[in-house]
């Protein structure tokens, strides 16, 4: 589909590889990758068929081979590495969360405006054609005004007081954890869902594993490989209340250590006549609920609403997932950049600076122990 672009992919461990997976789907060229060292850059080279691997970041970025570079790297570095590729003319998808502060995501959403460039976050939730479909009941009436919105977002895989991972480090993952982490993709999905924005909030957060290991290798790999431990300085688990915009309430909890849940975001919009549930765990089903009757709605092309139906790529019943929406994301992108015009959904720098001012806030009011405004 697009053979004629280049693409460079700049961190390659869990979320590179499904970039690189996603991109080579589509037909673009993988130019090159690089790692944390050249040695590791030639070995993901080799795996994941990309063209060769470059020495550092900065050389991939200077490559004029380049037409679009991916930031997957840990938090600390997405700042730097997009404002050069920017700078170096390329089109950029950067990783949640875009900076680990609101000041960089700014910057970059500026520069990123100056450039005329595409610029994009992988906020990929949105990407499940039940989701849309969940989008679309809402915009249609058919839930009637949203009243509440209400849900959680869990995983199991820091549990244990062997694991760990860069991002329990405040330094290199930014001051919150688990909210920047994962619940910046419930805030995401809440807000592009409803059309609502959230407008205060107040936020508790708990370390519950007060030490961890320092990291030895790439995210889920880590556990047991390191004897060294510290002191955890961000947070396992965050719960909120907040108010939106147009006057519905939330509540949400967002949890690395929820023994059982591997990747369970889920969320439910009430409306004045019907509510709209969605589980990341099950994303082949939508649930629809009235007074009379509720529905599961399974995802297939004959009850989908057109804007979904779009993104459903599979006949129903043939399972479409995670790799699925990223492929879509990326598609996207890449469509973007081919027709100068970002393709409507599409999360861009914009959705991350965003991200990044809810973040501010849970951080901001479970310090204070009080309700924050959150900037428009
Ligand atoms: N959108 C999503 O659904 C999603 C999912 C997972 C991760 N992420 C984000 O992706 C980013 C990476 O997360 P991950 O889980 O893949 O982490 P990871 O630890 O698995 O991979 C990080 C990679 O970055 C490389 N790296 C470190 N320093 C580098 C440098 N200076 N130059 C080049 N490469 C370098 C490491 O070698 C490693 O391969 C994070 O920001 C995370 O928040 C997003």
């Amino acid at each position: 589909m697009f053979p004629d672009l280049r693409v460079g992919i700049i961190g390659t461990g869990f979320v590179g590889r499904v970039h690189a997976a996603a991109a080579r789907s589509l037909g673009a060229e993988l130019v090159g990758v690089a790692a944390s060292t050249p040695e590791r850059a030639a070995v993901a080279a080799r795996e994941l068929g990309a063209g060769r691997g470059f020495r550092a970041a900065e050389e991939l970025v200077g490559d004029p081979r380049v037409d679009v570079v991916h930031v997957c790297t840990p938090n600390d570095l997405h700042f730097g590495l997009s404002e050069l590729a920017l700078s170096a003319g390329k089109h950029v998808v950067c990783e949640k969360p875009l900076s680990t502060s609101v000041a960089e995501a700014a910057a970059l959403l500026q520069s990123a405006g100056r450039s005329g460039l595409v610029a994009a976050v992988p906020f990929v939730y949105r990407f499940h054609p039940t989701v849309r479909e969940a989008r679309e009941r809402v915009r249609s009436g058919e839930t009637g005004p949203v009243t509440v919105i209400h849900g959680s977002y869990l995983q199991d895989w820091l549990l244990g007081v062997g694991e760990t991972s860069w991002r329990v480090s405040a330094q290199r993952g930014g001051a919150s954890r688990a909210f920047a982490d994962i619940g910046s993709h419930w805030c995401d999905l809440a807000e592009w869902i409803t059309g609502h924005r959230i407008v205060e909030l107040v936020s508790t957060v708990q370390v519950t594993v007060a030490e961890r290991p320092l990291p030895a290798g790439t995210t889920f790999e880590t556990a047991g490989r390191s004897v060294s431990r510290r002191p955890v300085d961000t947070e396992d688990v965050a719960c909120l209340l907040f108010h939106t915009d147009r006057g519905a309430v939330g509540s949400l909890t967002v949890s690395q250590v929820s023994a059982g849940r591997k990747n369970r975001l889920w969320i439910e919009v009430d409306g004045a006549e019907g509510s709209v549930a969605f589980d990341q765990e099950n994303s082949e089903y939508l649930w629809l609920g009235t007074r009379s009757a509720n529905t599961i709605l399974m995802r297939d092309q004959a009850v989908l609403s057109a804007p979904a139906r779009a993104y459903a790529t599979m006949p129903g019943g043939h399972a479409q997932g995670y790799q699925d929406c990223f492929s879509a994301f990326v598609r996207d992108v890449y469509t973007s950049i081919a027709r100068r015009e970002i393709v409507d959904g599409l999360p861009t720098f914009l959705d991350g600076l965003r991200a990044a001012r809810i973040t501010d806030a849970v951080v901001d009011s479970a310090r204070k122990g009080s309700w924050i405004e959150v900037s428009a």
